[in-house]
């Protein structure tokens, strides 16, 4: 059924309401619109626009929509134009003309705002659910890892020693600022558009606050225009989803490499890898790949909205109807992935030996022996020096540091003394760096307590 028509005086072409339609995507909000409009209603009774009695029945009705969607009674109507006339018409076939109340002083402008923040603050809260145990799982896996020597990176290239711990701790310290972006997002989002009408609100003596308090908003909309045309929101979480997906594809990245015959790594398990149609032997990072992949389509999503918003004049306009999808499949996508990756990360095999044995190549101490001539008096810019004809040297030997004699050292430089392969060692190189923020496993052991501290206090704010 159609919620208007009688100005018209021809029946809109298939091809147009097939156009205009969103019932195949925006029926995701049935819940939120059934519990928006049960609050409209029962404030419209309380203030004495519909009576006690219509109030009773629209309700009833509307549960009784829920219930029967809910055990699955109920197929959507392809042919309805959205989930709010959708429902609407379900009410009315139900329960007949009272239902026709139900849309008293609201528009469908100032619904779907209300839905999709609804939808919205839902969904932030299940997505920081996710973040939450994944940073528990990382914080266990670094708790494990705190005197796992391996080599640290920069341009990709060997650069100096760090911990697993270390390594895993920073990953953890990006997902709790995504935890924290989304959790501030939250109060953007509280706020009740209901009561803003199609665009200038209403002649209705509407009680917003009783709506919003009902739904459990923090605030009302303080201006009715941009409250039915604003999608800061839907912005906001597509960025905050963005950069989580950002932070994952990086992670997978780094998971990909390791889990080569080249770096050796890690070892994924079996339940979490796949195989090759034609070559027998291999087993691939297809669950990394793809959340690496999907990233962009996170992207993409938020670009599009961003780009669909930019040119729009006050107020509702239907292309905003198009927020739906990007908003929808970005929700899926990252929870998808924040929740496959947590299960694969949890069964991965840290080959901490082959991690070890690199870090003991590569010369990833140099800086530390020059360091320690530094200590002895040199200022670091010769020391840097000296080391530098070193590691030529003991390249040229095919020799680590420290496998270079007590008299190979002295002939760079007479400050070398007994101590040099001592300080050389990779467990001394970590253990001295133990400043805050450092890998050294004293460190990381009070970053992992704090870290704990964090996920007590952060599932503290969101109950
Ligand atoms: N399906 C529409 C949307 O998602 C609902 C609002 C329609 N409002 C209107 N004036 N046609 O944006």
């Amino acid at each position: 059924m159609k919620l208007w028509g009688g100005r018209f005086q021809k029946e809109t072409v298939d091809k147009v309401n097939q156009f205009n339609s969103s019932i195949n995507f925006d029926y995701k909000l049935y819940k939120q619109d059934i519990y928006g409009s049960i609050a409209h209603v029962h404030m419209l009774a309380k203030q004495h626009i519909i009576s006690q009695q219509d109030s009773i029945s629209i309700c009833d009705g509307l549960m009784g929509i829920l219930n029967d969607i809910e055990d699955g009674k109920i197929q959507f109507d392809s042919q309805a134009e959205d989930i709010h006339s959708n429902i609407e018409s379900l009410l009315i076939e139900r329960i007949g003309d009272v239902g026709k109340k139900l849309h008293t002083g609201r528009s469908r402008n100032d619904q779907v705002a209300l839905d999709t923040r609804m939808y919205v603050k839902d969904q932030t809260k299940e997505i920081i659910y996710l973040l939450i145990d994944l940073e528990k799982n990382l914080l266990s896996i670094a708790n494990g890892n705190k005197n796992s020597i391996m080599p640290g990176y920069t341009h990709m290239q060997k650069a100096q020693p760090i911990t697993l711990s270390h390594h895993i701790l920073a990953y953890f310290e990006m997902f709790k600022r995504d935890i924290e972006r989304l959790n501030d997002s939250i109060s953007r989002v509280d706020v009740l558009p209901l009561g803003s009408g199609a665009l200038a609100t209403t002649t209705y003596p509407l009680d917003r606050y009783m709506v919003a308090n009902k739904l459990g908003f923090k605030e009302i909309s303080s201006n009715s225009l941009d409250a039915v045309s604003d999608r800061d929101f839907v912005i906001e979480l597509l960025s905050c989803c963005s950069i989580i997906m950002m932070h994952l594809s990086r992670f997978s990245e780094e998971l990909i490499l390791w889990s080569t015959d080249e770096f050796g790594f890690i070892e994924l398990d079996d339940g979490y890898s796949t195989g090759s149609s034609i070559m027998p032997q291999k087993k691939n990072p297809d669950v990394l790949e793809l959340i690496r992949g999907k990233t962009g389509r996170v992207y993409g999503n938020l670009i599009a909205m961003l780009t669909i918003m930019k040119g729009l004049p006050l107020a509702y306009n239907k292309d905003m109807q198009e927020d739906k999808e990007a908003l929808f499949d970005t929700v899926d996508t990252v929870k998808n992935c924040i929740d496959i990756f947590n299960c694969m990360i949890t069964t991965t095999t840290f080959n901490t030996q082959n991690m070890l044995n690199q870090a003991a190549k590569g010369y990833i101490n140099a800086t530390d022996a020059a360091d320690y001539l530094v200590k002895k008096g040199l200022p670091f810019r010769d020391a840097h020096k000296v080391i530098g004809h070193l590691v030529l040297y003991a390249m040229d030997q095919n020799k680590t540091l420290n496998e270079l004699s007590k008299d190979e050292f002295k002939s760079f430089s007479p400050m070398f003394d007994e101590d040099i392969l001592d300080t050389l060692s990779l467990d001394k190189c970590v253990n001295e760096r133990k400043l805050p923020g450092g890998p050294a496993p004293v460190t990381v052991e009070e970053s992992i307590k704090r870290g704990y501290k964090w996920i007590e206090k952060a599932e503290e704010l969101l109950i």
